[in-house]
C-alpha cells in the first residue's frame, strides 16, 4: 500500500503525521534525532522553548486516553503553543454536530494543528483532507489502523538502550489483531532495519497474513521470546473484540503472561516495553512491569520529547514554506 501521500509536502517534509507506513528512513531518524535534543528541555527548571509561540493546537480525543493526550498537551506547552482540549462529552458532537462542522468551527478559531484520536480507522486522514493548507493533523491513534507517535516513542526508547537497530531481535506479544500500536511499530522497526521482528500470540489474536509484513509468527511465548533483545507486551483490547476470542484473563496469563521466569528466555539484558495501559496479571506480571528490565515509564517520558519533535517538524514545514 502506498504511503498516505498528503502527509509529506512537495519537498518531502512532514505536513501531517498520519502513518509511518512507507515513510523514508531518513525522516524517522530525523524525528528521533530531534527528540533527542528535546529531552533536555524536560530537565530544565523552565521547561519551555519558544518554537511554537503564538501557534494554536487543539486536542480532539474521541476515545479515552491518559498518556497520549497529556503528553501531547505537555509537548505543545513546552513548545510554547496555546493548547485547547476539546471535551467531546461536553461538546456539540453530543448534540449531533458532524465531524466536518466541528472542524470548521475550530478552524475558524485560527487553529494551526489538530491532534486527533478516533475510534474509526482513517478519521485523522479524513480530517487532514479537509483542513486549510496551513493546518496540520497528527494521528494520536485511529481504530486498529495506526498510532504513529507511539511507535516513534517506542523506537526512540529502544534506540536509547540498543542503538544498533540492524542487530536487534524484537518480539511483540499479545493482541496484535486489535492493536494499532503493533502495526505502526512493525512499520517503524522494518524501516529502521531491524532484521528479526516476531509477533507472538494465540491464533485468534494474530491477523491472517501478518507474515506479509515481514515478521515471524509464534504461538508459543517461550519460543517467541527466546533470545530477543526487546519484548513489547500489548494489552488485550477487549473493547474492540466483537466476540469472545479468549477463554479468560486468568487462562491468558497462564499461557501468554510475561512472568520473571518466562523473561529469562529473552536475552539477559533484554528490555521490556508496554505502550500502556497495562493490565497487571493479564498480560504482564507486576514483578516484570516494575522490574529492572522494564522501561515502561521511560516510554511515557520519551513521549513528550518525541511529540515535541513531531509537532515542531510538522509546523516547521509551514514556516519554511511561508
Ligand atoms: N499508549 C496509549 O495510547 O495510551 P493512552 O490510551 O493512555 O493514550
Amino acid at each position: 500500500m502506498a504511503a498516505t501521500p498528503i502527509q509529506l509536502d512537495e519537498h518531502g517534509r512532514l505536513r501531517h503525521f498520519l502513518t509511518i507506513e512507507n515513510l523514508p528512513r531518513e525522516l524517522l531518524v530525523e524525528i528521533l534525532d530531534h527528540a533527542e535534543r528535546f529531552t533536555v528541555v524536560g530537565d530544565r527548571a523552565v521547561k519551555k522553548v519558544p518554537l511554537l509561540r503564538g501557534r494554536t493546537v487543539v486536542n480532539l480525543f474521541f476515545e479515552p486516553s491518559t498518556r497520549t493526550r497529556t503528553t501531547f498537551e505537555l509537548a505543545a506547552k513546552r513548545l510554547s503553543a496555546d493548547v485547547m482540549n476539546l471535551n467531546i462529552e461536553a461538546s456539540a458532537t453530543r448534540k449531533g454536530e458532524s465531524l466536518s462542522d466541528t472542524l470548521r468551527t475550530l478552524e475558524a478559531m485560527d487553529t494551526d494543528m489538530f491532534v486527533v484520536r478516533h475510534q474509526d480507522s482513517g478519521a485523522p486522514e479524513f480530517i487532514a483532507r479537509q483542513v486549510a493548507p496551513g493546518v496540520s493533523v497528527i494521528n494520536a491513534g485511529d481504530g486498529r489502523h495506526a498510532h504513529p507517535t507511539q511507535a516513534m516513542l517506542d523506537v526512540f526508547t529502544i534506540r536509547r538502550h540498543k542503538p544498533a537497530f540492524e542487530d536487534l531481535r524484537v518480539a511483540i506479544v499479545g493482541d496484535i489483531t486489535h492493536s494499532r500500536v503493533a502495526r505502526s511499530e512493525i512499520h517503524a522497526l522494518k524501516i529502521l532495519g531491524v532484521p528479526d521482528i516476531r509477533v507472538v500470540g494465540p491464533k485468534t489474536l494474530l491477523p491472517t497474513a501478518i507474515e506479509s509484513l515481514g515478521v515471524g509468527v509464534f504461538h508459543d511465548l517461550d519460543e517467541g521470546i527466546a533470545g530477543v533483545d526487546v519484548v513489547i507486551m500489548l494489552r488485550l483490547q477487549q473493547e474492540r473484540m466483537q466476540s469472545a476470542l479468549l477463554p479468560s484473563g486468568h487462562e491468558y496469563f497462564h499461557t501468554y503472561g510475561l512472568t520473571p521466569a518466562r523473561l529469562k528466555r529473552a536475552a539477559r539484558d533484554a528490555i521490556v516495553m508496554h505502550p500502556g495501559p497495562i493490565n497487571r496479571g493479564v498480560e504482564i506480571d507486576s514483578a516484570v512491569a516494575d522490574g529492572h528490565q522494564s522501561v515502561i515509564l521511560q516510554q511515557v517520558t520519551h513521549g513528550i520529547a518525541v511529540r515535541m519533535a513531531v509537532m515542531s517538524m510538522v509546523l516547521g514545514s509551514h514556516a519554511q514554506a511561508a
